[in-house]
């Protein structure tokens, strides 16, 4: 069947960016020129590397096991800065941790601010943000398919651009003393050594803590599993997309690119989903069940090809 090379999900190009459509140019504007304070936590990943999961971890450690109640509690101590725009960055209470989708150069940066990076194998990446986009009713991709998503993707045009430009920019520094840089299938794997890891980068008392209590421990273990955050985490992106914001009484701030996509939604016609399934499958290899042989190849040529010269591939083999 003749495929629609053309098809791509709604975007913008700001400055070379590729964003969603229904984002504020003004807040990712915004949002380059934000000043890192020296006692920022950043967590950096490419779209569907892991991003929820660890905003999740770092969440119940900075806070001795709570979970984010609501959305916007969710947005207030970690927004999503680009999305948002930096004013919730500004307001952000802390101990609090700012997501961003940034390649390294355009990343706010301080030198004594400290970097969570995660990284995934990129055939995962692909399939997850297939999914993610499809999914999203702004992003008009719902009759997408995998074979269109695939090209969008090895030709770095899905959102937030190409996905090893963006890796390779963080993998420079790994070693870096205010980077961390972790692995989706590292913490698949070992969850509590993750999450220990974790811990130590934000501060040696956050281990000690974790090291003395092991009830803490297992609740963090639970409160960031994939069952308890299929419902949390997946209920309060459907009520982002509904425009609701349950606590609104206590917390009136509802950050002006949380405001516009809701606007967009409204302005556009654009109903939110039924149901949500953002924590979808959170497995490692579910490429194998989307991925022709063909497509395996060509990713895995792309990938030598961007990474040659560095050990990257010995991060994710096949
Ligand atoms: P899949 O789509 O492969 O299931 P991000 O938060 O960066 O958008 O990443 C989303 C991916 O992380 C999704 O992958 C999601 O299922 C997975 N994920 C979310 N919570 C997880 C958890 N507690 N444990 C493992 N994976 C999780």
């Amino acid at each position: 069947m003749a495929q629609n090379v053309n098809v791509r999900p709604a975007y913008q190009e700001i400055d070379g960016f590729i964003l969603p459509r229904s984002f504020s140019s003004n807040c990712f504007r915004g949002t380059l020129t934000y000043k890192a304070r020296d006692d920022d936590i950043f967590i950096v990943t490419f779209p569907k590397c892991g991003t929820t999961w660890v905003q999740h971890i770092v969440h119940n450690i900075l806070h001795k096991g709570k979970s984010f109640e609501s959305f916007q509690d969710f947005q207030r101590y970690s927004p999503f800065m680009e999305m948002t725009g930096p004013e919730a960055a500004v307001r952000m209470p802390r101990p609090g941790a700012i997501k961003t989708h940034l390649p390294f150069h355009l990343n706010p940066y301080s030198p004594k601010a400290k970097y969570i990076y995660v990284a995934r194998n990129p055939k995962d990446t692909c399939v997850s943000f297939y999914y993610h986009t499809k999914m999203i009713p702004p992003y008009e991709f719902a009759n997408g398919t995998f074979d269109e998503y695939f090209n969008i993707f090895i030709n770095g045009e899905n959102y937030f651009g190409d996905y090893f430009d963006h890796l390779l920019s963080w993998y420079e520094h790994r070693n870096d003393s205010n980077v961390l840089f972790i692995t989706y299938e590292d913490m698949k794997i070992d969850k509590r050594g993750a999450i220990l890891k974790i811990a130590s980068f934000l501060g040696k008392e956050y281990e000690d803590m974790l090291l003395t209590d092991e009830k803490l421990m297992e609740k963090i273990l639970f409160q960031t599993s994939v069952e308890y955050m299929k419902k949390y985490a997946n209920d309060h992106m459907h009520s982002f997309l509904s425009g609701k914001s349950e606590d609104v009484e206590k917390n009136p701030y509802i950050p002006e690119g949380i405001q516009h996509i809701n606007q967009y939604m409204k302005n556009n016609n654009i109903k939110p989903p039924e149901e949500v399934n953002f924590v979808r499958k959170a497995v490692v290899g579910d490429w194998k069940n989307h991925f022709t042989p063909e497509q395996s190849r060509i990713l895995k040529e792309k990938f030598q090809e961007k990474t040659k010269g560095t050990d990257i591939s010995n991060l994710w083999p096949n």
